[in-house]
């Protein structure tokens, strides 16, 4: 197994070298470009969502904008209350500063996502990412695994069922606005797919708390979290600290955009399914977290993925007369087997279900 990075650089104090496993030279030369808050290149697009549940024309348009251009947005006025919010961070805190022992009672088992470790670890030769995480199973409730869910603090369980529900809700109400959008008469159908049929309720959601310890000698040398896309529907991230770190892959010409987070909004991106439903109408935009040299830095991130009965391919009411489908159909197996082939790396799960790579 791969030992925790927090474990690491506490034990060298901040001042042993970096193992090579964690270096990435191309880091240092990639573009960064610098967000200097120009709405229209430089920083990806807010929306408020208290407008969006009065059906304002135009904040609804610039949310189908913001998932046809950009693949993520910052969402305002979410309404899940301040206090769960700060019990979220407060909880993710608490936990990676638990005494190592603690946590190791949660770890991970072999070759899966759930507990506390590191993600997508596949073979001894991979570059490893400078974050330990803690991946629970959420909503609905049954599919919760407790034996991963932490005893400390005492109000971890609590806390994060609030949290999970309360943010679901949104990710509910987000899709409902996006099927509006897209003119899907049924706003069930992003949940369940080529299939129909399925409830909203049935919506899975898991949460991921990542931690990225500071990295004081080569900060500029490693990635918090590899370039990937998400392979969900709908991401939710919360920034537990109000820091940069989070950089997507501008749409257009590919340069690395920092996200500067906005102080209680959700940064939301969409994710591979979505973008496969919508035939590449809404766009999974790759995106990588990186490290800083002095400072700790935490988040939240909640997906939320079609029922398991759901059938992954492009939605037939939303392919045009002469349109193609770009993407391959697949039952929800299928596509958890290919999933897990492509490995989370850049975008190579949606180059798989692309239709031209067969
Ligand atoms: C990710 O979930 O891809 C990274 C989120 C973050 O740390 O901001
Ligand atoms: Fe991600």
């Amino acid at each position: 197994p791969v030992p925790s990075v927090q474990a690491m650089v506490a034990a060298s104090a901040g001042h042993a070298p970096v193992p090579p496993r964690y270096l990435r030279p191309e880091v240092a030369t990639d573009v960064v470009v610098a967000d200097d808050g120009d709405a229209t290149t430089t920083s990806i697009p807010t929306i408020d969502f208290q407008r969006l549940l009065l059906l304002d024309p135009e904040e609804s348009a610039r949310l189908h904008a913001a998932c046809q251009d950009w693949g993520f947005f910052q969402l305002i006025n979410h309404g899940v209350p301040e206090d769960v919010m700060e019990a979220m961070k407060g909880s993710t805190h608490a936990f990676f500063a638990l005494p190592a022992e603690a946590k190791e009672q949660f770890r991970q088992e072999a070759g899966q996502l759930e507990g506390y470790g590191q993600l997508f670890v596949v073979s001894e030769d991979q570059k490893l990412d400078w974050a330990d995480v803690l991946y629970l199973n959420t909503q609905p409730p049954e599919h919760r695994n407790l034996r991963f869910w932490p005893h400390q603090p005492d109000s971890f369980s609590r806390t994060l069922d609030t949290y999970s529900a309360a943010v679901k809700h949104v990710a509910d109400r987000l899709l409902g606005a996006m099927s509006r959008n897209l003119g899907l008469t049924d706003p069930e159908r992003l949940v369940a797919g080529v299939s129909g049929g399925i409830p909203l309720s049935s919506m899975i959601q898991s949460v991921r708390m990542n931690y990225y310890p500071p990295c004081a000698e080569a900060a500029d040398k490693v990635l918090g979290f590899s370039p990937h896309s998400d392979s969900d529907l709908l991401t939710l991230v919360l920034q537990v600290n109000q820091i940069q770190g989070l950089q997507i892959r501008r749409p257009g010409d590919g340069a690395w955009l920092p996200i500067t987070p906005l102080q209680g909004a959700f940064v939301v991106n969409v994710g591979d399914v979505l973008e496969i439903f919508t035939n590449g109408r809404y766009r999974s935009v790759e995106h990588r977290a990186v490290v800083n040299a002095h400072t700790e830095r935490m988040s939240v991130a909640a997906f939320h993925s079609p029922s398991i009965h759901a059938t992954i391919g492009p939605l037939p009411e939303l392919l045009g007369d002469q349109e193609a489908p770009k993407y391959k159909t697949l039952d929800h197996q299928s596509f958890i087997t290919l999933f897990f082939s492509a490995k989370l790396h850049g975008k190579s799960f949606l180059e798989r279900m692309n239709k031209k790579n067969l």
